[in-house]
């Protein structure tokens, strides 16, 4: 794979982003302190904060406001991060190391961890229900509930776990990585969309670059998996394989899973023709997704 330096125009962006969630992650003296720390010690770990950057890209590409969308930004964020938390536990990944940290369990405990992951879920939609706007905070707490829930988020994870050593079968695959990865990446665009009140046209263009492109993400993390380095990732490496994960290279194998890749990036790309030069930092986003090495 070709190096991908995190577009730095982005590094502004990020800041704003986790400044954001380092305040929304501060709590009152009845929110016990290991939990707390928990808490922190996950979401301000260093992420590349994809989704948010893909909420915050989505409204100027809708010309909306990056301030009014950074609620969603990391309300987004911290549904990812409680799925993060939960899909490293011993239940369901069992892995050790997460962003080069110990992962939750690791470094607190079990159960620490499962509360930690649950208390994030209902403080994502606190955050988007104070949303000013009630009509957009209505709308994005219904985006992205749907996109977690069970037959999407949650529903891909399942089946993730019960494809474990099944056999191999492309449309299957497709099926998981859509839902376990893809929705959050999926509503991440909507959420821009509601912020910036976009019309139907440009929502469901972001939706098609979002779909297209978070299928291109999780193949992205399996041929990691399968061939990046661990270093660079801040996880471990060859995991998939271990737990006989089923992935694109191994269902596809390696050359035709890179194939799917950047035509999938291409296709997501094509999606943003109607928004001209406002779609800029979702292209680069898209590329870099294909050229990844964390
Ligand atoms: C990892 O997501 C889990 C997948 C859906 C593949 P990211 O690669 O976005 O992880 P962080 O947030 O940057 O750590
Ligand atoms: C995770 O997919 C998708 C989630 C919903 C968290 P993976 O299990 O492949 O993610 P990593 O490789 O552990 O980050
Ligand atoms: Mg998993
Ligand atoms: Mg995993
Ligand atoms: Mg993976």
């Amino acid at each position: 794979m070709a190096t991908a330096l995190f577009p730095p125009e982005l590094n502004s962006k990020r800041q704003l982003v986790d400044d954001a969630l380092s305040g929304y992650c501060e709590f009152d003296s009845d929110c016990p302190q290991r939990l707390a720390e928990a808490i922190r010690y996950v979401v301000l770990a260093p992420g590349k904060r994809i989704r948010p950057l893909l909420v915050l890209a989505a409204t100027e590409a809708c010309s909306g406001d990056v301030q009014q969308a950074i609620p969603a930004a990391c309300a987004v964020e911290l549904i990812h991060n409680y799925s993060l938390i939960h899909d490293d536990l011993p239940a369901m990944d069992d892995d050790g190391l997460r962003r080069g940290r110990p992962t939750c369990h690791i470094q607190f405990d079990e159960a620490t961890a499962i509360l930690a992951g649950d208390a994030m879920i209902p403080l994502a939609f606190e955050i988007l229900s104070s949303i000013d706007d009630v009509s957009v905070a209505a709308e994005s707490c219904k985006v992205l509930a749907r996109a977690a829930g069970a037959s999407r988020l949650v529903g891909g994870q399942v089946d993730d776990l019960a494809a474990e050593f099944a056999d191999r079968d492309v449309g299957v695959l497709e099926k998981i990585h859509r839902r376990k990865t893809g929705a959050l990446l999926t509503a991440s665009l909507e959420l821009g969309a509601v912020s910036a009140n976009a019309g139907t046209q440009q929502r469901n263009r972001l939706v098609e670059y979002g779909q297209k492109l978070g299928l291109a993400f999780q193949i992205a993390d399996d041929l990691l998996d399968f061939r990046g380095s661990q270093t660079k990732m801040g996880k471990r490496i060859g995991k998939d394989a271990d737990r006989g994960k089923m992935t694109y290279p191994s269902v596809l194998g390696e050359t035709e899973s890179e194939m799917r890749l950047h035509q999938l990036a291409e296709e997501s790309i094509a999606a943003l023709e109607i928004f001209g030069d406002l779609a800029t930092p979702l292209e680069n986003l898209a590329r870099f997704v294909v050229n990844r090495t964390h």
